[in-house]
């Protein structure tokens, strides 16, 4: 048995070995510049120098990094699907390349974690317009002594690694890193390429030789880059030889509380053991980002509205199980006191904070809910006494033992009721749902509010040059306050002429001189850099997680959402219209900045 804490250490001691200095690791709240909102990959906050800037601590470095991903959501519940989970890396900026590379990944696969050489398998990249055939990375694992039937040739899609949905950064093919679970093959084909999961991935070595540019084209970086990433987590469960993620220590715990809770046996039942996935993999992830050094709170809008949804989502399996949703909190303590509390000792520091941040979201969860359980009450007793009535005036009268698609949507759109728990709540009555009926509502309401948000647009549209020219100064201008003063600034009210904008945000303190000629720098230096100013279109989830924010309350998280991009500076979700580039703006001048209300201030500028 090898603990996670070992894991960590063994990491760390062997790139250490290898002259690199270990970095240590960093907040998982994105800040802003890659416009990706959660740190996801153990290269992100290295960007910089994988681009060429020279790091203080020199070219060769290692670290284990938290990093959260949300995209697979949905897929959480199953035996290997996390929201958060710690990357293992090393990085060679400009140093060593592909033949110390592979060698080292080869001796620590081998030496300190025994694996056996004549099964290990590689993959490397095939080669297509943008870069060559990797010829040279098989070369070397064949002079290691992998096997040549061993190397696998595959396309962009296997062996190309890049940050999805950005531009500007660095990124190359990459060399993976697979082993068998067991030596039962199958079928004859059953290779790296198979699904039968007999293979899985240790990890990977990207060559990031390249930076990839607006419309897909990628030029080559003067440095000569290596950015590892090995999956604590998921090496964590193989080297343990276990096939379930949550029988790994980090989860040995949250689960046995969550079963003692429930007085159920985790792996017995399908639902009540997908049920303490979700509650453990939820928690653990809220636990990081509130306790996080940039730690953030529950809200509606950007990573507070993803903290959300992860804490809300956590609450309903709670119910699910039979447990209070205060048994999250016991289950935070647990990861905080016994499980990270060598590699994250802020999350010591704030239990206090972080347990009375979930404790909050479960009291405010709770209250929405009950309103709502009033509301399906009423829908209850509402077809109870129609029934009733239409019974006493015709005996063969059949009874209504459905909920209309409108109220379940009512209860979804008003109260926040997912449909699987009107649902639920319906068939413990022993009645059913429209479901039909209520995908109606919501496409009904959809198109609704898209025709709305046309006509608004409409309105807009005869927005002057001018305005339309202001309206953009006021993404940079609060892209700029976000910059100096945070993530937590956020737009409070905004009031455009053709004199002049005006423009309400929260901040706690009156602005120096000094800080307005910053913002005012801030805004003229982008408009010098005349950049363009992109619209495209994403469900609202989606425009969320890739750091789009706004004053936006979307109805659902598929809606789809116009965003507004102006790279490297600001993503918001907005109606428009825009200027098509900075440069069109002209100089930005403040006029004046004052208290518009308690926390809010106003600042009044013009272009000219
Ligand atoms: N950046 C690579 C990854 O995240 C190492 O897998």
């Amino acid at each position: 048995m090898i603990t996670s804490k070992e894991l960590r250490n063994n990491w760390i001691k062997f790139y250490e070995g290898k002259g690199h200095v270990n970095i240590g690791a960093v907040s998982l709240i994105g800040d802003g510049t890659t416009g990706v909102m959660f740190n996801v990959a153990g290269m992100q906050p290295l960007m910089p120098y994988l681009l060429g800037k020279k790091h203080p601590k020199g070219t060769r470095l290692c670290n284990v990094q938290g990093c959260v991903r949300t995209v697979d959501i949905d897929s959480v519940g199953d035996a290997t699907h996390f929201t958060f989970f710690e990357m293992m890396g090393n990085w060679s900026l400009g140093d060593y390349f592909k033949k110390e590379k592979t060698a080292w990944s080869f001796e620590l696969l081998t030496q300190v974690f025994g694996f056996d050489k004549d099964k290990i398998c590689s993959t490397v990249f095939e080669g297509n317009e943008s870069a060559p055939r990797d010829e040279q990375t098989a070369s070397y694992l064949k002079e290691l002594g992998i096997k040549e039937e061993n190397i696998f040739y595959l396309d962009k899609s296997n062996n190309w690694w890049e940050l999805e949905g950005t531009v500007g950064t660095p990124c190359g093919p990459d060399n993976e890193w697979f082993y068998p679970r067991h030596d039962n093959p199958c079928c004859d084909k059953c290779d790296v390429n198979c699904d039968c999961g007999r293979y899985v991935e240790i990890g990977n070595d990207v060559y990031m030789q390249y930076k990839k540019l607006e419309g897909g084209k990628y030029v080559e970086l003067e440095n000569k880059n290596v950015d590892t990433g090995f999956g604590l987590d998921r090496l964590l469960l193989f080297l343990n030889g276990l096939d379930d993620g949550y029988k790994t220590d980090l989860f040995a715990d949250a689960i046995a509380r969550l079963e003692s809770a429930s007085n159920k046996a985790y792996g017995t039942d399908e639902q009540d053991t997908k049920a303490m996935r979700i509650i453990a993999d939820h928690t653990r992830t809220a636990v990081m980002l509130i306790g996080d050094i940039n730690g953030i709170t529950p809200s509606n809008t950007g990573a507070g509205y993803i903290l959300r949804r992860l804490l809300r989502r956590a609450i309903r399996y709670c119910k699910n199980l039979g447990i209070p949703a205060t048994e999250m909190c016991e289950v935070a303590k647990i990861f905080i006191e016994k499980v990270y509390d060598e590699a994250y000792p802020l999350l010591v520091e704030k239990e206090g904070y972080i347990l009375d941040e979930i404790n909050k979201e479960i009291k405010k969860f709770e209250a929405t809910l009950a309103s709502g359980m009033k509301e399906f009450d009423k829908i209850i007793v509402g077809m109870q006494r129609k029934n009733a009535f239409m019974k006493e005036k015709d005996a063969n009268y059949v009874e209504e033992t459905e909920i209309s698609g409108k109220q379940a949507f009512r209860l979804y759109d008003t109260f926040g009721y997912p449909l699987e728990l009107t649902v639920e709540l319906a068939n413990e009555k022993g009645l059913t749902v429209d479901v039909e009926g209520f995908n109606q509502a919501f496409k009904a309401h959809q198109e609704l509010s898209k025709a709305q948000a046309q006509s608004a647009k409409g309105g807009l549209t005869e927005r002057t040059e001018t305005t339309t020219n202001y309206h953009t100064a006021t993404h940079i201008m609060l892209a700029g306050l976000r910059k100096m003063f945070g993530t937590g600034v956020e737009q409070k009210g905004s009031n455009i002429t053709e004199e002049r904008l005006r423009f309400d945000f929260n901040l706690d303190h009156k602005m120096t001189a000094e800080e307005l000629k910053e913002l005012e720098n801030f805004v003229n230096d982008v408009i010098d850099k005349k950049i363009d100013v992109v619209r495209s279109e994403l469900p609202y989830a989606k425009a969320v997680e890739q750091g789009a924010y706004g004053v936006f309350n979307a109805e659902s998280d598929e809606q789809i959402v116009s965003i507004y991009t102006i790279d490297g500076v600001d993503k918001q979700i907005c109606g428009g219209p825009h200027a098509n580039n900075t440069g069109d703006l002209g100089r930005f001048i403040i006029k004046k900045e004052e208290s518009s209300a308690s926390g809010i201030r106003r600042i009044k500028a013009i272009l000219q």
